[in-house]
């Protein structure tokens, strides 16, 4: 199972639709996935689910899209030029155990023209902290708002060709 995290809480945002995108490229080709959205994490999970506290609610999301899925696709805004807060916060609730061995793909989106190239160099460094396999391609996405169109869909075919050479190879990684 993998596991696409839209790493932002932003409601509407457009991480959200690239990320649903990215899971009907990876539907299409039969490869088991699912979308979790950081939207759906309860307002308080910083301050209830760390050193040592834990909720019901937060431990049936994480068993649900953290535990059961052998392999992550991050797909990630670009925040003041790196991940947003609230993924590193969520990291910081879970177990390393939960992480390490497993592998990891990266997806930058921004607004601007670096397509979040720091904020996925950022991410890169957490997640070998953590002891998993960061894959090599690393699709940055520049200037989203003129690839997603208003159906959630993108259509710029270097973009769809980028994604689906990570897709083709990640299967395999
Ligand atoms: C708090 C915040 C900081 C941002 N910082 C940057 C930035 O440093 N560089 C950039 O290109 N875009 C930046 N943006 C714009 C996002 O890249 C843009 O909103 C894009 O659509 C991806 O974010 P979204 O998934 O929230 O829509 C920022 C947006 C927010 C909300």
């Amino acid at each position: 199972m993998i596991t696409i995290i839209s790493a932002t809480n932003r409601k509407e945002s457009l991480t959200f639709k690239v990320a649903q995108f990215y899971s009907k490229l990876l539907t299409s080709k039969n490869v088991p996935n699912q979308v979790m959205d950081l939207c759906d994490l309860p307002n308080d999970f910083m301050f209830s689910n760390s050193f040592g506290a834990s909720t019901n609610e937060f431990s049936s999301i994480v068993s649900k899209y953290i535990v059961s899925a052998d392999k992550f696709v991050v797909v990630s805004p670009e925040y003041h030029g790196s991940y947003p807060g609230v993924f590193k916060s969520f990291m910081d609730c879970i177990g390393s155990d939960d992480v390490c061995t497993k592998k990891v793909a990266l997806v930058g989106v921004a607004s601007g023209r670096a397509g979040n190239l720091r904020g996925l160099e950022h991410l890169t460094s957490l997640f070998h902290h953590l002891k998993a396999e960061v894959f090599s391609a690393k699709p940055k996405l520049s200037e989203i708002h003129n690839l997603v169109n208003n159906q959630g869909e993108i259509e710029n075919i270097e973009t769809v060709a980028l994604l689906q050479d990570q897709i083709n190879r990640f299967v395999k990684f």
